[in-house]
């Protein structure tokens, strides 16, 4: 009988990267995936350490990982418990002293080996685990097997790792420094999607934009210029990029979204924080001038152009004033949606420790107020949509019979009931109705 893999997810894009790479490995070797986790002969964790809760859900998991183990045991059947991700690069010896019960631990670099530990695990005598988390010198990338297309929509990660240093996060501790793939790589495996059904592809990298890959002469390239690349090859109706730095965002790459027709108009660009104070405590290297300057260009680049960003309430420090600044740049740049978070110390990042952080309660009271602001600007947006035509890419089957469930250019989630078969096409679309977090739509 196959043998079967169950992958949990947590985290970033490159995470669901990442598992879709593991899975693909998977399957090299034999298994099959399963949904039903007590089916599973291997359960896979990729974890996320970005904000404690993240990090805290991992071991409630494990918990219940351990019980079904015990379970399958009794009938005869043995599970391999492995956990990947941030989660293991930071706290891999936490890992091991609160669940002793893991396999394997293996950080976001070493992905390549698990084909090898789980031989390993396979020949053990006794429960030994292992554990890796070395930032190796070679690239995962060049030893995982070749990928193919699970759907119409595709991330392709072509930068792993950050320099930047923010003082609240974990990242460049957990991906380590940053790595860019060849230009070849990234063509290659762009090309192998499209073969294979993907129309739209999302490049990923934890500093998408400060891609600095080699081409085919050896000469370093940006990140423009691989856009220019992907957006020559047949077949690709879409292209996206995520997540950017706005510091890395030079006039090449600003083109682009004057220039290439594949590029949607929608664009992730963080800001965290409105005030100039607390960006630079954050060790972030732009101002909201500078911000504002930024999308200033964007817009200018493509007038369609809409933005979304993720922001950090109560960063050690921060004052209502502060935060005023923050609402400001809200009012300003009129994000379609956007990602906001109650500041996380991590330990181990220089915000951690420092001595003005902000009252729970405080945090909770801005969260709450800047959402209120963002759902408003995002319904707005939504709400004008009502009336106009949309390509709409279809790549999820509703609840109901005939329900489809797609993206706009936008990124919003669009439903549609049609008898035709719309799944991974792009179809044009009436928007009927929306609210603060979706559109419906009939066929043109
Ligand atoms: N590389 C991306 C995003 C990395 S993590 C970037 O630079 O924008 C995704 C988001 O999580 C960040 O943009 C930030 O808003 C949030 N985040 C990171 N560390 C955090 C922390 N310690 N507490 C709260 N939110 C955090
Ligand atoms: Fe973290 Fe800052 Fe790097 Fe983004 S740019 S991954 S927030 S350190
Ligand atoms: Fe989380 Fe690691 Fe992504 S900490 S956000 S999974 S890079």
């Amino acid at each position: 009988m196959l043998k079967k893999y169950f992958i949990k997810t947590f985290g970033c894009q490159m995470n669901v990267y990442d598992s879709s790479r593991i899975a693909d490995m998977l399957k090299k070797e034999g298994y099959e995936e399963t949904a039903k986790q007590q089916e599973a002969d291997i359960v896979i964790f990729n974890t996320c350490h970005i904000r404690e809760k993240a990090a805290e859900k991992l071991f409630s998991d494990l918990g219940r990982a351990h019980i079904i183990e015990q379970e399958r045991a009794e009938s005869g059947k043995r599970t391999i418990i492995g956990v990947v991700g941030c989660v293991v690069q930071a706290q891999d010896d936490q890992i091991m002293k609160r669940a002793p019960f893991v396999d394997f631990a293996v950080g976001p670099l070493m992905y390549h080996k698990i084909t090898e530990i789980l031989q390993q695990i396979n020949h053990r005598k006794e429960h030994e685990n292992f554990v890796l988390t070395d930032f190796p010198a070679i690239s995962k990338f060049d030893f995982l097997p070749e990928n193919k297309s699970q759907g119409a929509c595709s991330y392709l990660a072509i930068q792993e790792g950050c320099n930047n240093f923010c003082t609240y996060c974990v990242v460049p501790y957990t991906r380590g420094a940053e790595y860019s793939r060849p230009v070849k790589d990234v063509l290659t495996e762009a090309k192998r999607l499209l073969a294979t059904g993907t129309l739209e592809i999302n490049v990923l990298g934890q500093n998408v934009n400060s891609y600095h890959g080699e081409d085919e002469n050896g000469k370093e390239r940006d990140l423009a210029y691989l856009l220019n690349r992907l957006a020559e090859l047949d077949g690709l109706k879409r292209l996206r990029y995520t997540t950017s730095y706005p510091a890395d965002m030079n006039d090449d790459l600003i083109a682009c979204h004057k220039n290439l027709r594949v590029l949607m108009p929608y664009l992730h660009l963080p800001v965290q924080s409105g005030s100039d104070r607390i960006l630079k405590a954050m060790n972030r290297r732009h101002n909201s001038a500078d911000y504002l300057k930024i999308i200033e260009k964007l817009y200018k680049a493509n007038p369609d152009l809409r933005m979304s960003s993720d922001f950090i309430v109560g960063f050690p420090g921060e004052t209502d004033e502060d935060f005023t600044a923050t609402l400001d740049v809200v009012n300003q740049v009129k994000y379609i949606q956007a990602f906001s978070f109650k500041y996380s110390r991590r330990p181990g990042t220089p915000a951690a420790v420092m001595e003005n952080q902000v009252e729970e309660k405080v945090k909770k009271e801005r969260l709450e107020i800047l959402q209120n602001l963002l759902f408003d600007y995002q319904e707005k947006f939504n709400k004008s949509c009502i009336g106009q035509t949309m390509p709409v890419l279809f790549e999820q089957k509703g609840r109901h019979k005939g329900q489809l469930i797609g993206r706009t250019p936008y990124m919003q989630n669009l439903h549609i009931e049609t008898k035709r078969d719309n799944m991974n096409k792009i179809v044009d679309v009436v928007v009927t109705e929306a609210t603060t977090n979706s559109l419906s739509g009939r066929e043109v």
